[in-house]
């Protein structure tokens, strides 16, 4: 009998409730928004899923504060935690957010122990390699969002630069989710062309620091994280997963020795499919690249060497 497929969304806050409903919406599967706040997590299920008659998907959205509705689900993703404020960095968050992303990572792995974990919670690549300690699942179960989210802003600054459709502008950022973040300008290409064809330096290096602080412009404005794009991030990692699609996108991965790096989790281009990380690819670095992402790295083991593992 055909099993429709079982997503889990911990953390019903903004990010949390937009990633159910793009989900709900691209028909994806059975979802379960669970949160420690009782009744909120019920009632945005429950509105979400009284569009169905009208977006036409037939699905079941649920809202839950109990982990036993999470029982068996394919995919879990983590946006539990305390969103930035403005003036915070995602580092700021690294304690509390490590914490909750434990105990609540811990308990839905237990009742999903095939799930693949997709970690969005900030420091997102921290958080990734507390989720993958806290559920000891194998290193290809346990992703993290950023690259993109990341590489949507990048991409999205080229498309308008060149007045073109940001659906046909290929481009990638690597390192960690953080100010450190590596785009790569080099990998860059529209409909094939390479952007340094048809950009000035000047305007690509003010697209590569618009890419960087992209979370934080959103947050000056909204005054609360961003949460549309990384909800369309999850959304588009998820199917990769669900629909074993082996898509090459930029993810938070576990690195052990690739890039010459080992025991961290950080953002890398990879295929992603139906087991999680099917491979991390390792692209070429000139020696200014090479630095940047070496940089970025160390960004993320400061942080993570806090919490002592
Ligand atoms: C961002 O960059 C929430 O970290 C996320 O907007």
């Amino acid at each position: 009998m055909f099993k429709r497929n079982k997503i889990t969304i911990i953390g019903a806050g903004a990010t949390g409730a937009t990633t159910a409903h793009v989900m709900a919406l691209k028909q994806m599967g059975d979802i379960v928004l669970l949160d420690v706040v009782p009744d909120v997590p019920n009632g945005k299920a429950l509105d979400i899923w009284e569009a169905g008659p009208i977006e036409r998907f037939s699905l079941k959205v649920t809202g839950t504060t109990d982990y036993e509705l999470t029982r068996d689900s394919d995919v879990i993703v983590v946006t539990a935690g305390m969103p930035r404020k403005p003036g915070m960095s995602r580092d700021d968050l690294l304690k509390i957010n490590a914490d909750i992303v434990r105990q609540s990572v811990s308990q839905a792995s237990k009742l999903s122990p095939n799930a693949i974990l997709v970690i969005l919670s900030n420091p997102a690549d921290v958080m990734a390699y507390v989720a993958q300690k806290a559920s000891g699942f194998p290193y290809h179960r346990v992703i993290g969002q950023a690259g993109v989210l990341d590489s949507a802003r990048f991409r999205t600054f080229l498309a308008d630069a060149l007045q073109v459709s940001p659906k046909d502008v290929t481009a990638f950022v690597m390192g960690g989710h953080g100010d450190n973040m590596v785009p790569l300008v080099r990998y860059s290409s529209v409909g094939g062309i390479p952007v340094e064809k048809l950009l000035t330096q000047d305007t690509l290096d003010e697209i590569v620091q618009r890419t960087r602080t992209g979370g934080g412009e959103v947050l000056n404005l909204m005054k609360v994280s961003a949460y549309y794009a990384p909800a369309s991030s999850l959304a588009e990692m998820v199917e990769a997963i669900l629909k074993d699609e082996r898509r090459v996108i930029p993810v938070i991965s576990y690195l052990n020795g690739e890039y010459g790096e080992f025991d961290i989790f950080v953002g890398v281009p990879a295929i992603v499919g139906g087991n999680g990380i099917e491979k991390v690819l390792e692209v070429e670095f000139t020696n200014e690249e090479q630095e940047a992402f070496a940089k970025s790295v160390e960004s993320v083991r400061k942080p993570l060497s806090l919490l002592n593992y």
